[in-house]
């Protein structure tokens, strides 16, 4: 009898825990208090948009549709939606007549749909997926119309207040326009985040009015509808609301960037990477940093970049999307992209490499360089100002100063092969196509054109001519000219 009631009960709460998910993004708003001409959920924090960052949010929320209620701005929030996999609707807001009219665009859209409809606010990025869980959950468990996710805050200013019975029931949300100066110190808060019974949601929202100060439709104003048709509305409070804050001027958007990333700086401190000035390094939370790592100040490493054990990243140093191996030195003031850089190999300063750069164990990129699409082997040297761009250098090469691969004719682009071991004398240029056998030696200032069989010297520059005793005459001439100009 106990077993059979406590199954039954695990099996209701199992009904009860889960429903259907429809997500459901506010992002019309111009954000006005940005003071900006880009749309607010098209401003970058930790290198992606805001919008991004609450797709996210609804995709851990769990499988189901996505609508986006877009308006300022639409067309180009809707390109930066594309560029995500995954599908999305969305529902144009024309005029924005207040967070309920938002919503209440999505009406045919729910027709049919039973189950939660979470809405997420498009300037709200942080949540953590814990907490939207436990919102949907709250009410689920409650078999509530509403769940309302709050917080406490020191200064609620600005925010919709929850309103409560003596007995400590929700019956309502105000917004702080339309407050009773004797509720403005209510500093329980709503956050902006909501699961909505579907049905309830389309039954009610129709009935919306908007006699209230801002003249707005309200989403909120849909707990006092719930409260009277007795489905109610509880609250489930954010476990650190700053998770659940939302961004409004570009004040909070740094505020929020800037903790953010010493939140992960401070990760891979504890993990052992050594971080001397964490206030003037930023890193991507996508970026993996190996323990032993040392990293100075006014580093970046962005997107999907990985720094192995042992290795320095040097001051200046932009590092995107790129493979830093082991105990490998970048050197100050680096611009790496889309690259691989092998152990113990060394870039610097001043280096650029560009796409496509493989740089293998022990070589060395030096000050001034710059690479693109150029695989180059083990113990290869390009120490100084030199361009090595669509070409693949075997082991063991060197490359004096001021060489060229000259890859583009002015239509098309052309590979450079240099081959284990070749010296290439300072100040050359490669007419690529062209392949420079093994073993080979290129005098200083040549111009190659043509193919260099391997373990060839190739001269290809004009023959030196001397015309003895000139520079003296000339100045002897020039002498005497400033000498009868003055007499
Ligand atoms: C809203 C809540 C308030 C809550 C606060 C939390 C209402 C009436 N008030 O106020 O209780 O404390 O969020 O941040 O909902 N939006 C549209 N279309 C519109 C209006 C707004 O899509 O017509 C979008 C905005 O782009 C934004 C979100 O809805 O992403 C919230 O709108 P906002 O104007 O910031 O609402 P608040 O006044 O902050
Ligand atoms: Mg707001």
């Amino acid at each position: 009898m106990q077993g059979h009631h406590s199954e039954n009960f695990s099996r209701s709460m199992h009904q009860q825990t889960t429903s259907p998910l429809l997500t459901i993004i506010l992002a019309a708003g111009k954000g006005t208090r940005m003071k900006t001409s880009l749309p607010k959920v098209l401003h970058t924090l930790r290198g992606r948009h805001l919008i991004d960052h609450v797709l996210d949010t609804a995709s851990r929320a769990g499988p189901g549709r996505v609508i986006v209620i877009s308006g300022h701005g639409a067309d180009a929030v809707a390109a930066s939606i594309r560029r995500r996999t995954g599908q999305y609707e969305m529902v144009i807001q024309e005029p924005q007549l207040g967070t309920g009219h938002a919503v209440a665009q999505c009406l045919g859209g729910l027709a049919g749909f039973d189950g939660t409809v979470l809405v997420l606010s498009g300037d709200v990025p942080k949540l953590r997926p814990e907490t939207v869980e436990g919102l949907i959950r709250s009410r689920l468990e409650t078999g509530s119309d509403i769940s309302i996710l709050t917080g406490y805050l020191a200064d609620p200013t600005g925010y919709g207040r929850i309103i409560r019975d003596p007995g400590g029931k929700v019956t309502g949300i105000r917004e702080q326009r339309d407050l009773h100066p004797d509720q403005e110190s209510i500093n329980e808060v709503n956050l902006g985040v909501y699961a909505f019974d579907a049905a309830f949601l389309t039954r009610e929202l129709p009935k919306l009015r908007n006699d209230n100060a801002q003249g707005e439709y309200y989403l909120t104003d849909l707990v006092g509808a719930a409260v009277r048709s007795g489905g109610g509305a509880v609250t489930f409070a954010a476990e650190d609301h700053a998770e659940a804050l939302g961004i409004n001027t570009l004040l909070e958007l740094s505020e929020m960037e800037t903790n953010m990333n010493r939140e992960y700086l401070k990760k891979l401190m504890d993990s052992g990477v050594r971080i001397l000035d964490p206030a003037r390094t930023w890193i991507d939370d996508t970026v993996t940093v190996e323990a032993d790592v040392v990293i100075h100040p006014t580093a970046f490493l962005y997107g999907t970049t990985t720094v192995g054990a042992g290795s320095v990243i040097g001051p200046g140093a932009v590092i995107t999307d790129s493979l830093i191996g082991r105990d490998v030195e970048i050197r100050p003031y680096c611009v790496i992209t889309g690259s691989k850089v092998g152990d113990q190999a060394a870039v610097g300063p001043f280096s650029h490499m560009r796409a496509g750069t493989e740089i293998g164990p022990s070589a060395r990129i030096g000050n001034y360089v710059e690479t693109k699409m150029a695989v180059i082997g083990e113990n290869s040297k390009v120490s100084h100002l030199t361009y090595v761009g669509d070409a693949e250098l075997g082991n063991n090469v060197n490359i004096g100063a001021g060489c060229v691969t000259c890859n583009y004719d002015g239509f098309n682009k052309y590979r450079t092969v240099i081959e284990d071991g070749v010296f290439v004398g300072s100040g050359t240029m490669m007419v690529a196509p062209i392949t420079i056998g093994k073993g080979s030696l290129v005098a200083a200032g040549s111009t190659l054109t043509k193919d260099v069989p391997p373990d060839s010297l190739a001269i290809a520059r004009s023959h030196q001519s001397e015309k003895q005793g000139w520079a003296a005459k000339r100045r002897e001439k020039l002498a005497a000219e400033k000498k009868k100009e003055k007499s």
